[in-house]
């Protein structure tokens, strides 16, 4: 059997060679911090089953590129360690230094802040869930990593740390808190997953001078969704999805061959959801496995659209002609948009949600010139 040294130097010589590590001081956290003592109870393998240290397949399963559940309540995921190459993303988009001053919102297992801190970052990270926070206790304590971990709501940051030089959240959020941006020191940014069209890209937030809040895209992402005020409902927000769609009655045919890959149909569906606040995340009852990127019609009963990766548009309800045809029409303006990835766009940010917590969100996305 691989030794855990040497599972994670060729975990990390992965990441490399796909292009998600390009820094060697990342390579190196990756090759230094072993995973599998954050999730040293174990972890929900993908059919659902609980995969513990000591079973067979335990470190092939640690060192390999895919969230592990830590945690479920009421069935949905409350806790995990993300997926490698998302974390190695970024870890690199935060363009870290010696010593820069992190704030992380959502410690999880803690995998995360150690591997910034063997990058050189010095961290304090911050979790809801209390056992959560105990476990990362432990296995910090156990790697000898210095990170300050802390218990609470990230929505207030962390005052006692900043100011920060970057605040990285590994929770989806419905918008960014204003404490963050407070918690920064001028030219700082946050690096959050953000809701956009029923999934949570990565964006890069900032203030300006004149103290306008800026955001850019970053990467595709999916994260679970953070507990409360940061997952706040707002004005003119994507539907949350997937009241049952109808089966589709209107086809129109695949597009794309071969079909776009996962980061290409990504970027797609965000254009979408800049372009059309109806754009969301839908499992429609033809597809038996994961869900698409929908334009769905909340008040109709079970009316909307779907587009699949290779283009293909199936239109359900009474209006499944029409939802059909602007969904076929999307597909049309972003490639007459020259296809545009997630980084390519940029949206001014409005304070909304909840009035005594308030969020920034963005409005208005733009290709940036
Ligand atoms: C995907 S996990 C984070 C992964 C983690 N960075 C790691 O390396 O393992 C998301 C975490 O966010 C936490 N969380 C959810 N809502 C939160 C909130 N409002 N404030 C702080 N943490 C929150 C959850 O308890 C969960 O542990």
């Amino acid at each position: 059997m691989a030794s855990s040294a040497s599972l994670r130097r060729r975990f990390a010589d992965e990441l490399w060679r796909e292009g998600a590590i390009t820094r060697p001081e990342v390579a190196e956290a990756f090759a230094t911090v072993p995973r599998e003592v954050f999730v040293a109870e174990g972890f929900h393998g993908r059919d659902g089953t609980w995969v513990a240290p000591g079973d067979e397949g335990f470190l092939d399963a640690v060192y390999a590129n895919d969230v592990l559940v830590t945690k479920i309540q009421d069935g949905r995921a409350t806790s995990s360690s993300s997926q490698p190459s998302l974390m190695a993303a970024m870890i690199e988009a935060l363009d870290l230094w010696p010593g820069a001053r992190v704030l992380e919102v959502g410690a999880g297992t803690g995998y995360n802040a150690a591997l910034m801190t063997a990058a050189g970052a010095r961290v304090t990270t911050v979790d809801v869930q209390p056992d959560v926070v105990a476990r990362a206790a432990t296995a910090l304590a156990a790697t000898s990593s210095t990170v300050d971990l802390q218990l609470g709501d990230g929505y207030e940051g962390w005052l006692a740390g900043d100011p920060y030089d970057r605040v990285i959240v590994t929770v989806g959020v419905a918008g960014a808190s204003p404490r963050w941006l407070d918690q920064l020191v001028p030219g700082g940014f946050v690096l959050a997953p953000i809701r956009h069209a029923g999934h949570h890209p990565v964006l890069r937030i900032a203030r300006d001078g004149a103290g306008a809040v800026h955001a850019r895209g970053v990467c595709p992402a999916g994260f679970m969704s953070a507990a409360g005020p940061l997952s706040a409902l707002y004005r003119g927000a994507h539907p949350l999805g997937t009241g049952p769609l109808l089966p589709p009655s209107v086809r129109h045919p695949a597009r794309f061959d071969p079909p776009l890959d996962v980061f290409r149909y990504h970027d797609m569906w965000f254009a979408f959801g800049a372009w059309d606040a109806r754009t969301t995340y839908a499992q429609p009852p033809d597809h038996a496995a994961d869900g698409g990127c929908a334009l769905l019609d909340e008040t109709a009963d079970g009316g909307g659209a779907t587009i699949w990766p290779d283009g293909a548009v199936g239109g359900s309800g009474p209006h499944a002609e029409m939802y059909a045809e602007h969904a076929s029409a999307l597909i049309d303006r972003w490639l007459a948009s020259g296809s545009p990835a997630v980084p390519a766009w940029q949206a001014a940010m409005t304070l909304d949600g909840d009035p005594e917590c308030p969020i920034w969100v963005a409005r208005d996305w733009r290709l940036a010139p």
